[in-house]
């Protein structure tokens, strides 16, 4: 089996990792991929959009075609597959709106009654000023704005910050924003395999957002996970699935919303019950790097076959235990990527798993940093101490200058 899996982080390649693990023996590969992942993935590149794409995923015999990013759903890949008969997990471009248009996820969310925070929409900055009637309030860009159009804003100050970039500054484009409800409580992010009306639970998450220790610092796109079938208590696990999960699957079927792919919910556990915070159309990172080292079987063919409607749980075993991945992001995160450091120790890791993200070969043939957040180390444990000190272990052994890291993942929001 021959599949092609799209989009070039962490997530992806920890998608290859699990494939390649697979019985199945697929062959891999990734558009555009990295370096970082070419020994598990073939790199395709200079491919512009999704018609281009299929046009070459026919001439070379791709089987499945699984979308890692959000952008190309949105972009409608999964409408050109289906339009070439390449079975693709990841949902049509409508439905990828759940991730890719705030308002419409929350007007979904209204309608099915899945439970989610208070809003207003507003589309200029006076708008926006009045909606704010307390802090901390959240903010939130309608469109795709590559994990940065949500502020949490305790301060006045840090809302005109968010409102300059909205508004002003245009920084990702001319759609609105909404003004939301803050949430309290701890979060956790859950991932389906959804094919149609039939869903597979994978191991929840908890993804730490902020760049510092104690959630303090900046947004970034995740500078750590820790995943276990253990982080929800089996009440809270079952109240999920009956009034977020089913109400959604139900909702996309009652929408006429045909599904197949991954499908993410952000979730805070809030003092009134668990409330929606955000859908994502394809796995989180780093939650994929936390969830997909404890998945067992054939992945490959749990997808091959969920791609064409069918969900064939049996196919899949979920460890029981723990895991934690940890990431490693270069010296100016998030404000800038950083380039060309030199990253040290990579073969000494022997245990864990190495997730390139933002990596490049130079010319010595080295990995330097080429980005924000540079790769994720992950392990397993039966124990999420044990995970962790062996997840934190592995992490040692790598340098590069300036790396910035959290120390608590694992840690924080277990108390
Ligand atoms: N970890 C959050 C996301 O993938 O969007």
């Amino acid at each position: 089996m021959k599949i092609l899996i799209v989009g070039k982080g962490g997530r992806e390649h920890a998608l290859a990792r699990a494939l390649s693990d697979s019985p199945s023996s697929p062959e891999l590969f990734a558009c555009p991929g990295s370096e970082g992942m070419s020994a598990l993935a073939t790199p395709v590149t200079d491919i512009p959009n999704p018609a281009a794409l299929t046009v070459w995923m026919k001439q070379q015999g791709i089987d499945l075609c699984v979308a890692g990013e959000e952008a190309w759903l949105a972009l409608g890949l999964a409408d050109e597959c289906e339009k070439a008969g390449i079975p693709c997990f990841g949902p049509f471009q409508e439905a990828a709106q759940l991730e890719s248009s705030k308002i419409y996820a929350k007007e979904f969310m209204t309608r099915h009654n899945v439970p989610t925070g208070g809003f207003e929409v507003v589309d200029n900055a006076a708008d926006c000023r009045a909606a704010v009637k307390s802090y901390p309030t959240v903010l939130k860009y309608n469109g795709l704005a590559a994990g940065k159009g949500v502020a949490v804003c305790t301060t006045e100050a840090e809302m005109e910050e968010f409102v300059k970039m909205v508004f002003e500054d245009k920084q990702f484009g001319e759609d609105r924003v909404f003004v939301e409800e803050f949430l309290d409580g701890k979060e956790v992010s859950v991932i389906c395999a959804v094919a149609g009306d039939d869903y597979q639970y994978f191991t929840p998450a908890r993804d730490y957002k902020r760049l510092k220790e104690n959630d303090l610092g900046p947004n970034t796109g995740g500078m750590g996970a820790v995943a276990s079938r253990r982080l929800l208590d089996p009440e809270m696990a079952e109240r999920i699935e009956k009034t977020i999960i089913q109400p959604t699957v139900d909702g996309l079927k009652k929408d006429n919303l045909r599904y197949c792919g991954f499908l993410y919910w952000g979730i805070i556990l809030t003092k009134e019950g668990p409330k929606v915070l955000e859908f994502n159309c394809r796995f989180g990172d780093p939650e994929a790097q936390a969830v997909l080292p404890l998945v067992e079987g054939d992945f490959a063919e749990f997808l091959f076959q969920a791609a064409q409607g069918k969900l064939n749980a049996g196919l899949l075993k979920f460890h029981e235990g723990w895991s934690i991945t940890l990431v490693m992001a270069s010296k100016d995160y998030p404000a800038k990527g950083g380039s060309g450091d030199v990253i040290s120790g990579l073969d000494d890791v022997k245990e864990g798993r190495v997730y390139h993200a933002g990596t490049r070969l130079n010319d010595e043939g080295a990995f330097e940093t080429n980005g924000g957040r540079i790769l994720t180390v992950s392990r397993t444990g039966n124990t999420r101490e044990e995970a962790r000190d062996a997840a934190y272990a592995e992490l040692k052994k790598i340098s590069f200058d300036g790396a910035q890291i959290r120390t608590d993942i694992g840690t924080l929001h277990f108390e």
